[in-house]
């Protein structure tokens, strides 16, 4: 829900259906339930709302949350001695400007002072001291009369047992869960089979009208206000002498109240707490602008529901509501496997967040997450946005459960579970194991003999931490390892020899750089025609290459640095430069669109799988865009879809792995499918494995 609600209310039944959402939305927001609406949501649900009773107010609903404190979800039994009031939302710094105007106009003259200070997201309480001992707290209730939670009070910090002064007074204030409150607060809960609370706000809400729990979550109190001390009192006056009294306020914060002269000095001090928004160590979600003085106060007086004198500029949201869409699982540097959400994309104060973290496994349980689960996400400034909780009582019944890998995700070893954190048994080990399969693999340096074992053994026995150790290995060695006849050894040796003279391409591929494949593999290898020439390109050349945007362009340059000792050592075996690759003019580089069939680990996009279509005049392939399907056979039936790729390529053509208006000619083997039936319909020509092998005979392995 966004502000284009407001247009789309524009039918009675509309009204009447956004009404009933935001009673709803407001009971949980107000009580202790999950909400399915994030809280810019309900702002502007709300917003929606009174846009329509204000063009129809004879049609207004007698339930409407508008006017109400609370949005008239909550009461209590216990009438408050002064109507405990909402606040007004502005939502940027003309409304605030506005508002401030329609202020100084209803005074007739200019307010004397601002107070400027944090808004604190939790639940507003009303504490009654009798002669200066905490004597009753109670919620805020609907404004008018609130619900006793006075047992909640010993676990409520900030909020004092005896004040320094015997006063009969009543504080008010916000009661919240810290970052860290919250964090504690569901470690605990899980621990005793409660499901975690999804949002700081509702465990407050939950904690303090919780009774009888088999462990003791604590709260923090701030003050904000008082019935019964000096009237006079101006407001940051008045925050001074409730932190005299021994009550905990704002001032204790990073982002302490502050007396402005002018509204610039209020809108200066409106940025600083933004900004330290991130860093504090609790919750807000606005700042609210006060005018100070008790005579500006009582002047402006009050409405129902809000003070005329004090008006929250209300900050984006931190947390958004989404769906789980998956969990992926990534090994780190050191073996950790971590799960990674997946999800519904979500704007979160102007960044889309499609990923977010689960911390570990034992999170996942505790926090009872389901595949499809509606979830509260929280992101704020450059915090990796994570999954808090799921919204539970929005289940459909389709969740599914979330998948535990059984063997770790990278190099196909066991698992050691027994740390909250899991890690691939291997350790570091894991990624040079992972890194040398990859490598040796039939599309890269293609190394027959250094299947799986043969790569834990190695790494195991400390001969090889990366692949350029390979072009280092003896033969006594590897005689020395386990299972390691003399022909094994010979065999092995010579795979190696072999796979030092490998193309440019294939070496760069063996190195799984991020965000390249096969594919681009080959494109970049074609660009550059040497390891030195694409270790010399910055991003803005790299970019030059068909299919790497700019952002690509970075991740691959920051990559080769990180990998720079690694190219050195294989510069210094000599591996990848025995061949040259064939270059690719640059300027010459097409694009087109299509599927990436060919399945690069690394997502290229395009579906063209070479750069270099037509490019050599007299080849048997020249000017020709070639797809390749089905399964190959005859001379070709060894040849793995790279392979024949490669061979494309070689022959002079252009590999591409879909047919499109485009293409030219179309290899289709056994069980060849929907692109041959295309291609049919396109009049492409159409060759069997035997009639293609005959035309590049000459460039056959
Ligand atoms: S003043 C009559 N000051 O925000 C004055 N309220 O959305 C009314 N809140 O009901 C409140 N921080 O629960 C005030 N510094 C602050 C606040 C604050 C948080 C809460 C309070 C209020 C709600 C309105």
């Amino acid at each position: 829900m966004t502000d284009e609600t407001a247009a789309t209310l524009s039918s009675r039944a509309d009204y009447a259906d956004a009404v009933d959402r935001a009673v709803r939305a407001a009971a949980a927001y107000y009580g202790d339930g999950a909400t399915p609406l994030g809280d810019d949501e309900y702002d502007a649900l709300l917003r929606a709302v009174t846009a329509y009773e204000d063009a129809h107010p004879d049609q207004v609903l007698p339930d409407s949350p508008t006017g109400k404190v609370a949005g008239g979800a909550v009461v209590g039994d216990i009438p408050h001695s002064v109507p405990m009031l909402s606040l007004d939302n502005v939502f940027s710094a003309e409304e605030l400007t506005e508002w401030a105007a329609g202020l100084e106009r209803r005074l007739g003259r200019p307010v004397t002072a601002w107070c400027v200070e944090p808004k604190l997201d939790g639940m507003a309480v009303a504490a009654r001291y009798r002669a200066g001992r905490l004597h009753q707290v109670l919620t805020r209730g609907d404004g008018l009369a609130g619900e006793d939670i006075s047992h909640a009070a010993d676990a409520i910090l900030g909020l004092p047992a005896a004040l320094t002064a015997p006063l009969d007074v009543e504080l008010r204030g916000e009661v919240l869960l810290t970052h860290a409150q919250f964090e504690h607060a569901n470690r605990l809960r899980s621990e005793h089979g409660a499901t975690p609370f999804a949002h700081p706000r509702s465990g407050a809400a939950g904690t303090l009208r919780a009774k009888d729990r088999p462990y003791r979550v604590e709260l923090t109190f701030f003050a904000y206000g008082a019935i019964g001390l000096d009237d006079d009192l101006g407001h940051s006056a008045l925050l001074e002498r409730l932190a005299a009294l021994g009550a905990n306020t704002a001032a204790t914060t990073p982002a302490h109240p502050q007396r402005c002269a002018t509204q610039e000095d209020a809108q200066r001090r409106i940025e600083e707490i933004a900004a330290l928004r991130t860093a504090l160590p609790f919750g807000i979600d606005g700042v609210v602008v006060k005018a100070d003085s008790a005579a500006d106060q009582r002047e402006a007086g009050s409405g129902s529901r809000a003070p005329r004198w004090a008006v929250a500029r209300k900050l984006a949201a931190e947390h958004k509501v989404t769906r789980l869409l998956d969990v992926e699982w990534n090994v780190g540097r050191t073996g950790i496997i971590a799960p990674r959400a997946v999800l519904d994309p979500v704007d979160i104060d102007g960044v889309i967040v499609t990923y977010a973290t689960l911390h570990n496994p034992a999170d996942i349980t505790r926090r009872d997450l389901r595949i499809g689960d509606q979830v509260f996400v929280y992101r704020a400034g450059d915090v990796i946005p994570r999954v808090e909780a799921p919204l539970a009582d929005q289940r459909t019944g389709d969740e599914t459960p979330i998948a535990f890998p059984e063997a770790c995700p990278r190099c196909g070893d066991a698992i050691d579970t027994t740390e909250q954190r899991w890690r691939c048994t291997r350790g570091r080990n894991c990624q040079a194991v992972a890194s040398v399969i990859y490598a040796a693999g039939r599309d890269q340096l293609d190394i027959e003999g250094l299947g799986r074992t043969r790569a834990v053994q190695l790494v195991e026995a400390g001969l090889v931490g990366d692949i350029a150790d390979l072009f280092t290995l003896t033969r006594e060695q590897l005689l020395a390892l386990e299972r390691m006849g003399g022909t094994s050894t010979d065999n092995l040796l010579a795979a190696i020899e072999t796979a030092r003279s490998r193309p440019l391409n294939r070496v760069f591929c063996a190195l799984g750089v991020r965000g390249t494949g096969r594919t681009m593999s080959r494109r970049i290898a074609a660009h550059f025609g040497s390891m030195a020439a694409v270790r010399a390109a910055d991003a803005e050349t790299l970019a030059g290459v068909d299919g790497i945007g700019a952002e690509k362009a970075r991740v691959i340059v920051a990559e080769l640095a990180e990998l720079a000792p690694l190219l050195d050592k294989l510069a210094a075996q000599d591996v990848g430069t025995a061949v040259t690759e064939p270059r690719t003019p640059p300027a010459a580089a097409d694009t087109a669109a299509g599927d990436d069939a060919d399945g690069d680990a690394g997502g290229d996009a395009g579906g063209d799988v070479g750069g270099n279509a037509g490019r050599r005049p007299g080849a048997p392939l020249a000017g020709e865009a070639v797809v390749v399907t089905g399964g190959m056979s005859g001379r070709l039936a060894a040849l793995s879809r790279n392979e024949m790729n490669e061979l494309v390529e070689r022959a002079g053509g252009k590999a591409s792995s879909s047919v499109s208006a485009r293409t030219t000619l179309l290899v289709a083997g056994e069980k060849a499918g929907s692109k041959r039936t295309k291609a049919e319909t396109l009049g492409i020509t159409i060759l069997t494995p035997d009639e293609f092998a005959e035309r590049v005979a000459e460039y056959l392995p």
